[in-house]
């Protein structure tokens, strides 16, 4: 049986998990005050890039005592400047259960050579978060992009922890709940929830993180692009704007205005109701099909951002060509562009329900998928 072509399409088909739709106000004209050709250092990009810095700290709600910084070369370039700056001084676990944090993994392990505890979990499960030793300082991310598995809250993070949680956040921040005093570092990029561009990193730390990079220098060369300290002591102007090389100030318009679109949804709470209304709409169809399911286990563990499905149905002959056919079909039709599943997960779709994406069109998408599923069980018979 082939589903008749359904009559409405979703009015943006971009559900790519990175870089993410814009949020529904972008228009090249909003970038018009943007301060191009001029000095990051002048004052006009120092009071962008401050005010990037502080905007950030209000609609995150993070502590006035942490510090923010805008790094170099998106989520990795913060996430590795705090693997190099930091680790060696204590123990390490890594926390893996999908391809981000397994890469995280081997940095650690293989390019700093560092004797980590390595956790792991197949796609679809998180590792025994019961099992941690926070005497060790404690590597993870927080939603993994490519499994569609976050970790259900920070309760398993003790308050009293000696070690630092390191957190790459990126899929997550602006659409889950961070708690902040279980979390001392933290980074994500601007392309993810906020539908921002790439080009820099988000560096989050807090006072022990701080107190770690300024009583701690570690064995092996840091490039200038890692350096946080200079003499012992945090580079304060880092957290104040003063970015260690050129940002583009294309960029920090965009996430400028970004962060205002955030504000007038609502904020953080806003921005969360979005990504859940999203994840609903999907989790709404889901459960009137018995072809299609989520790669996440635990309902408690399901990411309302990166949500990641896989297909069910035992007339299937080969999985992976069946998921890229329904993938490739529904981009040809213009109806969603980029929901293959990630190169290294499973195979399957993956819809970003982050909180630039509009319900009405996840809503839309899902008559498609009945569509392109049956299809695609006529074409293979
Ligand atoms: C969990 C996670 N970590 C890191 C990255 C890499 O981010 P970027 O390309 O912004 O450095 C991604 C990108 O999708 C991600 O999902």
């Amino acid at each position: 049986m082939v589903t008749e072509t359904p009559a409405t399409r979703p009015a943006n088909p971009r559900f790519s998990s990175g870089p993410c739709a814009k949020n529904p106000t972008f228009t090249f004209d909003t970038l018009s005050d943007a301060a191009l050709g001029r000095s990051h250092r002048a004052a006009i990009g120092k009071d962008k890039l401050k005010a990037a810095i502080e905007e950030t700290r209000e609609i995150l709600g993070i502590p006035a005592d942490y510090k923010i910084g805008i790094v170099p070369a998106s989520d990795t370039g913060a996430v590795e400047m705090a693997l190099w700056s930091m680790l060696g001084a204590r123990g390490v676990e890594m926390l893996v259960w999908e391809s981000f944090g397994a890469g995280w993994a081997t940095d650690v392990t293989k390019q700093l050579g560092l004797d980590a505890v390595v956790k792991t979990a197949d796609y679809g499960e998180l590792p025994d978060l019961a099992s941690i030793d926070f005497a060790n300082d404690v590597v993870f991310t927080w939603n993994g992009t490519t499994s569609g598995v976050r970790v259900p809250n920070g309760d398993w993070i003790p308050a009293d922890r000696e070690g630092l949680t390191i957190c790459d956040a990126t899929s997550a921040a602006f659409a889950q709940a961070l708690p902040w005093d279980k979390l001392d570092v933290t980074t994500y990029s601007w392309q993810k929830v906020l539908g921002g561009e790439a080009a820099h990193g988000m560096l989050i730390l807090s006072p022990r993180a701080v107190e770690r990079l300024e009583s701690y220098t570690p064995p092996w060369p840091l490039p200038k692009i890692f350096r946080l300290t200079k003499g012992g002591k945090l580079i304060e102007g880092i957290f104040r704007g003063e970015t260690i090389n050129t940002p583009s100030m294309l960029a920090v318009e965009d996430y400028l205005q970004a962060l205002a679109w955030a504000r007038s949804v609502g904020g953080l709470e806003g921005l969360i109701a979005r990504a859940d209304a999203n994840t609903k709409a999907i989790a709404d169809f889901v459960e009137m099909r018995d072809w299609i399911d989520f790669l996440a286990h635990d309902p408690a563990t399901l990411s309302n951002t990166s949500v990641c499905l896989k297909f069910t149905d035992d007339r299937i002959k080969d999985g992976a060509a069946f998921a890229k056919a329904v993938a490739k079909r529904l981009d040809t039709e213009g109806v969603a562009y980029d929901i293959g599943a990630y190169r290294d997960a499973p195979a399957g779709l993956r819809i970003w329900c982050g909180a630039t994406v509009e319900t009405a069109d996840v809503a839309a998408l899902m008559p498609w998928l009945d569509w392109a599923f049956e299809a695609e069980i006529a074409a293979q018979a």
